[in-house]
């Protein structure tokens, strides 16, 4: 068993076996909050599956990210029932709050900011997902309340 590197672990769990890379991913994933390069590179070296499919499916799958994100995802649903409920209108809220654009992180790592498409709940529109909890009927003034109260969970 090799300990060298701190993704060395996860990849035990699984025997280093190349059909569980994904399962690997989800633990990599888990535990830094994204997939980091060396820990890709250690998944291709100990598993002998080549990096080029390693990246793909770490780029494939919406659960994976190769960037660091915040402790905090703020996801705004831009799916059509809230699109036109005003969904643009919330995202620009949180961006102006956060100070940061769809896609980015805040400086701190609290937060990152995400667009996505329906999350299901369209009955409560429009809709904003703070980690596993889908907040409905947001309007762009309860960007700051939402922020305060998550910074304080994070
Ligand atoms: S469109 Fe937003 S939840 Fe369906």
């Amino acid at each position: 068993m090799q300990t060298n590197y701190p993704v060395d672990s996860i990849i035990d769990r699984w025997n280093a076996d190349p059909d569980f890379v994904i399962e690997m991913f989800q633990d990599i994933q888990d535990k830094f909050r994204f997939i980091p390069q060396e820990a890709l590179n250690r998944v291709a070296e100990r598993t002998g599956k080549p990096r080029g499919v390693l990246f793909h499916i770490a780029t494939f799958y919406k659960a994976f990210s190769l960037e660091e994100k915040g402790r905090q995802e703020i996801q705004i649903c831009m799916g059509t029932a809230c699109y036109v409920k005003g969904a643009p209108n919330i995202l620009a809220a949180f961006e102006r709050e956060l100070k940061i654009k769809s896609g980015e992180t805040t400086a701190d790592r609290m937060f990152t900011l995400s667009e996505v498409r329906c999350v299901g709940a369209c009955g409560l529109a429009p809709v904003v997902v703070v980690g596993d909890d889908v907040i409905g009927g947001v309007t762009p003034s309860m960007a700051t309340e939402i922020v305060k109260k998550y910074s304080k969970e994070g």
